[in-house]
């Protein structure tokens, strides 16, 4: 008998609570969120022509399939110990997701707002099957997120959009597990989507926290990308009508734009953009090469290493993990528009053997 056991993974509160604002008595909402793999990535490198040692860090493993679950046991379970029987958000469909979920879980109210129209088939039937009370506003994300916050103003139901403090801490928990899977080191480059901006934050915090409490010894890069049609950060203004195949970074007025400058700049990393093109081609390559499926959004990350590596911004024989933020399966209309389309036969072997030229 191997001496390997499979134990339970208990979620990162317990796992990494000593970093976040919890007690003993803060009833912990989990559904086993994090732990997700780092996977490394060596065709994929090879696709870049890039020297390096590459993982993808594969958060679309979640239980809900993306990172959010990360900052929502946080988010779920402050709000559960502070007595709160509601919960909101404005999403661009993981977010809702996510918080649809966690409060089923909890017992509590979920109510979403999303964008009409452009959230991801998976996403939505998330919100729907877990019993949120799903509206879809005649708008975009930040459209919705002003009048989430205003209503959790003059409300009792709480936020648990990533404003909520303890969703960044929650998150946090990705760049605590990226170093201990790497063997209590940081990666040279960290790169990730930027949609609202509070994923970059909370990565930028954790590996700050890490490297405070003596588990690593030194800071990695942060490197951030925004959809071409959605980059306020990149352009310095806000975008008053953001467009991207990447739906979930369709964002033209982040939250944590100032957050996500201060780790672009204190880490002495970049916040750029990458096109659609580029975005879908890396979904593509990720997935073939890689046998990882993410969705657009998440590509952004590697479309970005490959904008990166063109330009010259990282070194040869360095260790670099891009996030995969999200699953693929949550939005099937996008792969399926843009992969190639299965052939068709007639239902027998030597039919099939002709399309496959066999
Ligand atoms: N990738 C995915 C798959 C996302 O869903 C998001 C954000 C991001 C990247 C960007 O992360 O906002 O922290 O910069 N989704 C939010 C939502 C906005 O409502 O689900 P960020």
């Amino acid at each position: 008998m191997s001496s390997l056991s499979v134990s339970k993974w208990p979620g990162i509160i317990k796992t990494y609570g000593d970093f976040f604002s919890v007690s003993k008595k803060t009833p912990v909402v989990t559904l086993q969120e994090g732990n997700t793999p780092l996977i490394e990535a060596p065709r994929l490198a090879d696709w870049l022509g890039a020297e390096v040692e590459l993982y993808l860090k594969y958060d679309g493993a979640n239980p809900t399939g993306s990172f959010k679950d990360r900052g929502m046991t946080m988010a779920v379970s402050k709000a559960r110990e502070a007595g709160s029987e509601a919960v909101i958000c404005a999403s661009t469909g993981n977010t809702s997701a996510s918080a649809a979920a966690f409060a089923a879980h909890a017992g509590i109210r979920a109510v979403v707002l999303i964008p009409e129209g452009k959230i991801a088939l998976g996403k939505l039937a998330q919100a729907m099957i877990h019993g949120a009370e799903v509206v879809q506003i005649d708008g975009n994300f930040d459209e919705a997120l002003t009048i989430v916050r205003r209503l959790a103003d003059e409300q009792p139901i709480t936020l648990v959009n990533s404003i909520n403090p303890f969703r960044i801490e929650g998150q946090m928990s990705a760049a605590f597990e990226v170093c201990d899977q790497l063997g209590g080191r940081p990666p040279t480059y960290h790169l990730l989507p930027v949609g609202n901006a509070g994923n970059i934050t909370a990565y930028w915090r954790g590996y700050k926290a890490y490297r405070e409490a003596g588990r690593i010894d030194r800071l990695p890069v942060m490197m951030g990308f925004q959809a071409a049609g959605s980059a306020p950060i990149v352009l310095g203004h806000p975008v008053a009508k953001p467009e991207t195949v990447a739906t979930a970074i369709r964002i033209g007025n982040p939250a944590s734009w100032k957050f996500a400058e201060a780790a672009r700049d204190e880490s002495g990393g970049r916040i750029d953009m990458v096109t659609d093109e580029e975005i879908l081609a890396a979904q593509g390559k990720i997935a073939s090469l890689e046998g990882v499926f993410c969705e657009p959004a998440s590509a952004a990350s590697v479309a970005g290493l490959k904008r990166a590596i063109a330009a010259g911004w990282v070194e040869s024989e360095t260790t670099i993990v891009c996030t995969l933020t999200g699953h693929g399966l949550k939005d099937p209309d996008t792969a399926i528009a843009n992969a190639p389309k299965p052939s068709k036969a007639p239902a027998t072997m030597a039919g099939v053997c002709k399309v496959l030229g066999l």
